[in-house]
Parts: C-alpha cells; structure tokens; sequence
C-alpha cells in the first residue's frame, strides 16, 4: 500500500513512493532497475533490519553489498572511494544500480558514487530516517563533507526514484528520529501555515510515531520539497528557501566536526536562531516567534542542547558555508509563519548578537 507524489523535472523526473512494506515491493524495484547488477550501499545496523527482505525482493539481480561505517564523519571521500573499488573490484557495469539504503548519509554519499562511477550510473533512494524521508532522498543533492565544511563536494544527480517506507523508522533511535522532525517543522514554516498549525496540534501524534500521522507529515514535507525543486532543480533561487535554519546549523556541526551532534539537532537550533533573528529584525512578529520556539521546544529541541561556540567563531565557520556570496551572508529568515525570504542585508553584528550568550533565548 503506497501513495506517489512525481518530481517533474522532464527526463530526470522519477516518483516517490510513500506508504508501509513498499520498499520490498518487486514491482516497484523491477520498474527501476534495468540492469542485472545491484549495488546495495548501507550500513550494518541498517542492514540487520532490512537487508535480508531487499536482498530477497531482489532476488532475480545479481546484488552486492557496500557496507559503510556510521556516522556524518564517515561521510567523506575516503568512502566515497571505498564504494567505487567495490563497484570495480565486483566488475559493475554502466548498466548497474545503486540502491542507497539508509538514512541522509546513506544517500548522499552514494549518491554522489553513482553520479561519478564510470561518469554516472542509476541509483535509487530508499530512505530508512524521518531526514532521508522528507527532504536528504528527495530533489538530487549528492555530497561528502571537507574538513573545511559540510557538502563542500558533491554535484546535483536525481535518483530513478524514492521509495519511503515508514515501517522502517519504528527501529529508528528516539533521537534519531526527533532530530528529522526538524526538518518537517521547517517546511511548514517556509511555506504552509496551514501544515504549521497542523504540526502545532499533533506533535503528541507524531513523536509516538502513529502512522497516519507520519503519513500525512511525510506526504505533505515530500510534496513541498517536490514542487520546490521542480522550480529551481539547481538552487538558483527559490531551493535556497530549504536552507532555513542551515547556515547557522551546519556551522555547529563543522564545530562538533559531525561527532556529537544530528544534523537534524544542529538544524533545530538553527531554526530557533533564525527565529529570533527575524523577530529582533521586526520582520517576524513577537507572538508567533513565541509560537515557533514553543512548536520546537514541543519536538524537544532547544538552544542548550549542546555547547555552542563562541559568537565570533560560529560567525566564521558560517562564511564558509556554500551559501556565503561575494563575502556577504546569504541567511534565510521569516517574514511570517508560511513565508520565508533570502536575504544579504543583515548586518553580522545583528547576527553575532543572537549567536551570544546575551541573546534573550
Ligand atoms: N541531500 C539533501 O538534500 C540533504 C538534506 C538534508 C540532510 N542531508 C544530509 O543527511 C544527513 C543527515 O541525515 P540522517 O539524520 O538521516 O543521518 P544518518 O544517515 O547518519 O542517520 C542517522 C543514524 O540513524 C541510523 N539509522 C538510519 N536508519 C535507521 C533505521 N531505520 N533504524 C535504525 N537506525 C537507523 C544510522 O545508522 C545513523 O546512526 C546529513 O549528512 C545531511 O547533510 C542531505
């Protein structure tokens, strides 16, 4: 039982697929693998779950397995490198695919191994966390991380499609899946105030995982990030939008250097900053600032959840990020509760006020 939602981005276009046992449907997966061989890239503690019943549906490839070792830290070019001799050593062909199985890391390293093994092979996504789900499976973002920061290296290449199974996230660790949630929140607060209040009513519903209420969150997420790349496939403009909440976050990942903190964690907090900062800037309104902090801190996230750098220094690593132009930010911030706008005419001690500790948060 699954529902589609179609990114349509003419020949790149492919379906997500959203339901309970789809992942191992065999139809779907003959509808998207054209050649024989097989290249399940994963990692152990996914693979204990869901490897054996994929292996089966696929029954009929010749299928091989890439293991990769846990964490955002292993998401690097050593792996990446580790997936290519695997290909070559097990002798894959051009017509050969790659199925990511696992959550964002998962996927965007593999990703980016399909879009450069012998100049682009095909690959699907089969996302096994809420992240991958809503938004890392979805739109063609490959990627490694440098030391000098997330997602340095990597190129746009869409999968033949994303199969998003929500059985697979019952195994999830609580904070695993809390720290996706993130992620949803922020779809609603970019574009649908309708979804905002839906999330506000049934966040009890979705943090005990019930299904229709996954479903319907997945659904509506995948949708928004759907029609959001099919206007701008490349983030010329519009996509930058998704970025809410990242450039503050993925400087405290860089600064934990990807160890103790969740992509989805570091977002959260990001979204909290970005808030706040709209709201000192007059653009957001105090009362639904309040009720932005209150939905996030109802998902558990909350400025103290890690240490956090001195202002200064998160300042710094956030000029690194890709969104920096011409040595200005590029921050994403809130008009209102549903309207998100870019913009580089903030100035960086507004920005380092609501990064120090004397910001009333
Ligand atoms: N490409 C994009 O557009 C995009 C968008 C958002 C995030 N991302 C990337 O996604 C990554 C974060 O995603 P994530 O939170 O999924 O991280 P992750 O892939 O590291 O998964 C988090 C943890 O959950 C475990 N896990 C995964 N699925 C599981 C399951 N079903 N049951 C039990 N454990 C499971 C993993 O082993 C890992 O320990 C970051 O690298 C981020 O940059 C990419």
């Amino acid at each position: 039982m699954y529902q589609v939602i179609d990114v349509d981005l003419g020949a790149q276009s492919y379906p997500i697929y959203i339901g309970q046992n789809c992942y191992v449907e065999r139809d779907i997966l003959a509808r998207h693998i054209h050649g024989r061989q097989v290249m399940i890239v994963t990692q152990e503690k996914i693979a204990q779950h869901y490897l054996p019943a994929l292996q089966k549906a696929l029954v009929d490839y010749h299928c091989d397995v890439c293991y990769v070792p846990d964490g955002e830290a292993h998401k690097n070019l050593q792996e990446w490198q580790n997936i290519i001799d695997a290909l070559l050593h097990s002798d894959h062909e051009r017509s050969t695919t790659i199925i990511a199985l696992g959550g964002g890391m998962i996927g965007d390293l593999a990703g980016f191994a399909a879009a450069c093994y012998l100049r682009g092979v095909k690959y699907l996504q089969i996302p096994t966390t809420l992240i991958a789900q809503v938004d890392a499976a979805i739109g063609g973002k490959t990627a490694v991380n440098h030391v000098l920061g997330k997602n340095l290296v990597g190129i746009f290449y869409q999968p033949q499609c994303v199969i998003a199974d929500i059985n697979t996230l019952m195994t999830l660790s609580q904070r695993d899946y809390v720290s996706g949630l993130a992620e949803v929140i922020k779809y609603a607060l970019i574009c649908d105030a309708r979804f905002f209040v839906w999330l506000e009513e049934n966040m009890p519903a979705l943090l005990a995982r019930e299904s229709s209420a996954l479903l319907y969150a997945i659904d509506t997420s995948a949708r928004i990030k759907a029609r959001i790349v099919e206007q701008d496939e490349k983030e010329q403009g519009l996509r930058s939008l998704l970025n809410l909440g990242h450039t503050f976050g993925h400087a405290l990942e860089t600064a934990a250097t990807y160890s103790d903190i969740r992509h989805g964690e570091a977002v959260g907090v990001g979204l909290l900053i970005a808030t706040q900062l709209s709201a000192d800037l007059g653009w957001l309104a105090v009362v639904d600032a309040e009720r932005v902090k209150n939905l996030l801190a109802a998902a558990g996230f909350k400025r103290q959840l890690f240490p956090l750098p001195e202002a200064s220094e998160w300042l710094r690593l956030m000029r690194h990020d890709k969104k920096t132009q011409d040595g200005k930010l590029n921050l994403i911030l809130l008009k209102k509760i549903g309207e998100a706008v870019m913009t580089s005419e903030v100035r960086e001690e507004q920005v380092k006020q609501v990064l120090g500790p004397e910001c009333r948060m």
